[in-house]
């Protein structure tokens, strides 16, 4: 066996240059006959994986490829023949873990079709290799490492030793309450259970947790998901902000909305898991709108709190977002409607909303004057003004998510 690890000379986490990488496990195996090829390809590899070089299939270490591993293959344009696109696509086929990338001279759209059909992940032109093949091994990685806790995280009952759950905040409709929701909740969630509770901000255009509990991050989400595969705990925890007095942990919204359209799904669901193994609680603020990042993140959520306001509109969007909620087939015993402003002088009553939407409202909050007050001094209303309505009901919401956390999403009923 020709096995040259390391062939871009220094690379971390090597197995012969003693650094001991933060993150291990990681393994890209690059197969091809030209030597050069080979090399270009192997220097392509990003730097917290080790790298192994072989000049065919044949020479691959099968100990190499234990699923469960995060192995990619990354097939060089010699090994662009069907019988070895079919006997890699098996292999990644066979568990968890393992991934295959197509190196190729010139793509037909024959060749592509074979070898997306054989169950290889990706495919470039060798002339693009310098610029694509790195960010796509480490999309890749990503998103074996996503298929392998989802594997993992299938187990409810190991998911509830655990203790963490996700609770996202959403609504198709800006304006409605949903931010302050999440910090309130938060800060219930905090002060009523005995784990730690971290939001994520997931308005990753207009994010504004960290204005709302005055808190000035120096990281964001973006730091977090451009440490790529190199982010482990205590980088993680170098990038969250806390706010002091609830306790509370905060993953801030980028800076500026281009810095969020670089967020990718994948690299979103791979920093929700670390939060996961992080935190008791991880609560996900949300933009008015379902972008794939955000479609995701409510598809592994435990709790979805759906936001609706006293008004049509409002009412009419809900309705929408309702039914993309059925399209998108998660089950109702996760979703927890939440009606906001309750007690607002309109011509619409709780009964209207709920003939309207054909379910029953899980949770009112009343309007109340000391809620902007509260965004406007930093401090969640249930820490500020913790004898108000709003506090109250905000806690009933934290008891209806616990109750939720401890069962496993089956209670009954809800809390008016
Ligand atoms: N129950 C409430 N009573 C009074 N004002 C509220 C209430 N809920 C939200 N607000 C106010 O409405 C505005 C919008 O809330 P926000 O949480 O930013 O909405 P979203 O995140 O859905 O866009 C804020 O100024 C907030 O203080
Ligand atoms: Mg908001």
């Amino acid at each position: 066996m020709r096995q040259m690890a390391r062939v871009g000379g220094a690379r971390r986490g090597a197995p012969d240059d003693g650094f001991v990488s933060p993150v291990t496990g990681r393994v890209v195996l690059v197969v091809e006959e030209s030597p050069e090829i080979l090399y270009r390809l192997s220097r392509a590899v990003p730097a917290p994986a080790e790298a192994y070089s072989y000049s065919s299939l044949d020479e691959l270490d099968p100990a190499r490829l234990t699923p469960g591993g995060r192995v990619v293959v990354v097939l060089g344009p010699s090994q662009a023949a069907e019988d070895v696109l079919d006997r890699v696509g098996a292999l990644t086929r066979s568990g968890p873990g393992l991934g295959a990338i197509l190196v190729v001279g010139q793509m037909t759209p024959q060749l592509l079709r074979h070898a997306l059909r054989a169950g290889i992940d990706d495919a470039i032109e060798l002339a693009h290799a310098e610029t694509q093949l790195t960010p796509a091994v480490v999309e890749l990685l990503y998103r074996l490492e996503n298929e392998l806790s989802t594997a993992g995280a299938r187990d409810a009952s190991a998911r509830q030793a655990e203790g963490s759950w996700v609770t996202s905040v959403f609504s198709p409709k800006g304006g409605v309450g949903k931010s302050v929701v999440a910090v309130n909740l938060a800060a219930a969630l905090a002060r009523r259970s005995a784990t730690s509770v971290v939001v994520l901000d997931l308005d990753l255009q207009f994010g504004d947790i960290g204005v709302m509990l005055r808190l000035q991050p120096v990281h964001t989400v973006s730091d977090a998901v451009s440490a790529g595969p190199l982010l482990d705990e205590s980088l993680f925890r170098s990038f969250l902000a806390c706010h002091e007095r609830s306790g509370v942990h905060v993953l801030a919204a980028p800076t500026s909305p281009s810095e969020g359209d670089q967020v990718s799904a994948d690299s979103m669901l791979h920093v929700l898991g670390l939060l996961r193994e992080m935190f008791g609680h991880v609560v996900i603020d949300t933009p008015p709108h379902l972008s794939e990042v955000v479609l995701q993140a409510l598809a592994v959520s435990d709790t979805v709190a759906f936001m609706v306001a006293m008004d049509v509109p409002s009412v009419k969007n809900a309705r929408l977002g309702l039914q993309a909620f059925e399209l998108l087939q998660l089950p109702d015993e996760r979703l927890l409607l939440v009606l906001n402003r309750a007690d607002s002088h309109v011509h619409l009553a709780v009964r209207d909303v709920e003939r309207a939407l054909e379910r029953k409202v899980d949770l009112t909050l009343p309007s109340e004057a000391l809620v902007p007050q509260s965004v406007n001094q930093g401090v969640p209303a249930v820490l500020e003004y913790p004898r108000s309505r709003f506090a109250g009901q905000v806690n009933q919401l934290a008891d209806l998510v616990l109750a939720r956390c401890r069962n496993g999403a089956r209670v009954e009923g809800g809390i008016r």
